[in-house]
């Protein structure tokens, strides 16, 4: 099953990572990071941060969490709540031959899918005590979280500020057949009905019972 990771940049010492519904700096490099670590994968966000970006990412399957439907286009789906979040991500990164997908914010978001997560790539943003009313207020004892890597940038032209990117991962996995349990007794009808379709498959079909199982994960 695709693995859940968190990308996100935070302020030193504070934890903030928004302000009025934006970063609260510009930090190119870490941009750029952030688009080739997430390029040509599914991203699960927040309406309010879908909002803040203003369109849905180019070369990415963008799955946006809200409870007001949004219109499906090529690249922007909607989720109505967490499960189908998680069901859409797996989708798209199985049909992807992805073995991952990012889970891109908010505060909000970050929450929900905490206990998901087995890795995060955390950048440091040092800027000191500065004002926000988002934040990613998470600890990663060494004992459950160890350090990949950590990688130090130098304020640029293209950086407001230094800040350090770590990738870390979790000790011992999260592995969500655990949770499939729980959202079967949440959905109790989804058992019966995906084996439905699936059996159901005749040759030629596929891509007829492809968009029925995309309708029934958006219905949930
Ligand atoms: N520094 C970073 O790395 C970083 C990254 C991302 C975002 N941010 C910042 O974070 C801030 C936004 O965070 P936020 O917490 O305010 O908003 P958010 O997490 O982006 O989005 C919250 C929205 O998600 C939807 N939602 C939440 N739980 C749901 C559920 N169980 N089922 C269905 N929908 C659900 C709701 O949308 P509806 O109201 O439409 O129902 C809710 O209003 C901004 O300042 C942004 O710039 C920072």
């Amino acid at each position: 099953m695709p693995s859940a990771v968190t990308v996100v940049a935070r302020s030193y010492p504070d934890r903030i990572i928004g302000i009025e519904n934006q970063l609260p700096w510009h930090l190119g490099t870490d941009l750029k990071n952030f688009k080739a670590l997430t390029q040509d994968h599914a991203i699960i966000m927040g309406r309010k941060t879908f909002e803040s970006i203003g369109k849905p990412l180019p070369r990415r399957v963008n799955i946006v969490l809200s409870r007001e439907e949004l219109e499906d286009t090529e690249n922007l789906k909607w989720a109505r709540n967490p499960e189908t979040a998680l069901l859409l991500a797996d989708y798209y990164s199985i049909c992807m031959a992805k073995n991952q997908f990012f889970v891109i914010g908010g505060e909000n978001i970050y929450g929900i899918f905490s206990k998901y997560i087995n890795g995060i790539f955390l950048t440091d943003v040092f800027t000191g005590p500065i004002n926000g009313d988002a934040k990613f207020d998470y600890e990663f004892p060494p004992n459950e979280w160890s350090f990949r890597y950590e990688r130090e940038f130098r304020k640029s032209d293209v950086d407001d500020f230094d800040f350090r990117i770590s990738y870390l991962v979790r000790r011992k996995r999260e592995h969500r057949q655990r949770f499939i349990s729980e959202f079967k007794a949440s959905n109790p009808i989804f058992e019966k009905r995906w084996d439905e379709m699936v059996n159901g498959v005749s040759p030629g079909k596929e891509s007829e019972i492809e968009q029925q199982q995309l309708n029934f994960i958006q219905s949930l």
